[in-house]
């Protein structure tokens, strides 16, 4: 079991250094990139179109307080773009260290987190993924803490403020209230992991566990983050609410309820950065990896890269697999996946059996499963 574990995180691990060097958004496992329920986006993606229809065609200007490796800020940044045509998301986050892992044993992502975060690599992973979703012209990083940014952006200013930074109660509090002067007239404020209201908890309990940030609730048994339950519950009291994502409109310098009915989110609108990535389904990536894994190949002139298939040549030396997985890549990076297979059977049995090459027949003979389907 600990073997299969270890094999899978080495793929994903893989996977991951592959969409950084090949220019693909990553939101895999690996640095829990994919923070929440990806249906909740569908539902972030509804409250714009929302926005959008009443803007009358002016730029929408979306404000979120925690953005980890980007996963929300393309959504919204794919809304703006979708139906208002032109606009600004504007992300707020120090990507430093705020919890300390060793008050979280139960759960590895609290693990994951501390480690990319201690690391500094998530920032990293954040700017390539929004630049490799073809956002960067949309999406303005603020990075710094909640309190020292909120205060200096301009008050009765943004559509939409989406809170989803630091969840323990004192900061989901102080974000909230900082966020209540950023919003104009008529706009939305709205945040993430409202799991239960506070009509729904065992508030005593909760209120003994002001610092966590995701616990069992005794009277329910249900999960939920005392925090933003608190915190949205004696601010806003009920709001509307969806798989988790909320919201409430500023109507007359008070907070009223949306119709949010009519959003059941649908997993077919899944925005597509989010929907569940396969590396072992991935037929580019399965070659890149295999051809990573491969012997030290002779210099990359001696074949060649994009030639057609009839006239290339396989070598026997040292660097075949190399030059054998290498072809197979560039042909699978077109799309070309039925030449790829034609080169394939030309070319397998010419070359040698390495270990690789053995493995990745069992790849190949999955695509071609795919490819008849
Ligand atoms: C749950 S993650 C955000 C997930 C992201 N919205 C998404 O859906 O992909 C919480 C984020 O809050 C950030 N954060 C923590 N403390 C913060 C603070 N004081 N101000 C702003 N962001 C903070 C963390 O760095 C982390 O990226």
């Amino acid at each position: 079991m600990m073997g299969a574990q270890h094999t899978a995180d080495t793929v994903e691990a893989a996977y991951y250094e592959y969409c950084r060097e090949r220019g693909r958004p990553y939101f895999g496992r690996h640095m829990w990139a994919s923070q929440g329920l990806p249906l909740r986006h569908v539902v972030m993606q509804e409250l714009v179109r929302l926005e959008a229809r009443g803007a009358g065609g002016r730029p929408i200007h979306i404000l979120e307080v925690g953005s980890w490796a980007g996963g929300s800020a393309i959504t919204w940044a794919e809304a703006i773009k979708r139906y208002a045509g032109v606009g600004q998301v504007i992300c707020v986050d120090p990507w430093k260290p705020y919890f300390n892992p060793k008050d979280r044993p139960d759960a590895p992502v609290y693990h994951c987190m501390a480690e990319a975060l201690a690391h500094d690599t998530v920032y990293d992973l954040f700017t390539h993924n929004v630049a490799a979703a073809g956002h960067s012209d949309v999406v303005l990083a603020l990075r710094g803490q909640s309190t020292t940014v909120l205060p200096m952006l301009p008050r009765e200013y943004f559509d939409l403020v989406f809170v989803d930074g630091d969840h323990s109660y004192n900061a989901a509090r102080s974000d909230l209230t900082a966020a209540t002067g950023l919003v104009r007239e008529g706009g939305i404020l709205c945040g993430d992991d409202l799991e239960l209201q506070l009509s729904e908890i065992d508030m005593p309990y909760a209120q003994t566990q002001l610092h966590a940030d995701y616990i069992r609730d005794p009277r329910s048994g249900k999960e939920f983050h005392p925090g933003v339950t608190l915190a949205v519950g004696e601010l806003f009291g009920p709001v509307s609410c969806v798989v988790g994502c909320w919201a409430t409109r500023k109507s007359g310098g008070r907070w009223q309820t949306i119709s949010m009915s009519v959003m059941m989110p649908a997993e077919e609108n899944v925005p597509r950065h989010l929907k569940s990535q396969d590396p072992a389904q991935d037929p580019a990536f399965c070659t890149w990896l295999a051809a990573r894994q491969a012997p030290k190949a002779r210099p990359a002139s001696s074949f060649p890269a994009n030639g057609s298939v009839e006239t290339e040549t396989c070598h026997t030396a040292e660097g075949e697999v190399r030059t054998f997985l290498e072809r197979l890549v560039g042909l699978c990076e077109q799309g070309a996946y039925h030449e790829a297979m034609a080169y394939y059977d030309r070319h397998r049995n010419t070359v040698t059996q390495d270990p690789v090459l053995i493995e990745f027949d069992r790849l190949v003979g999955t695509l071609r499963q795919k490819l008849a389907a």
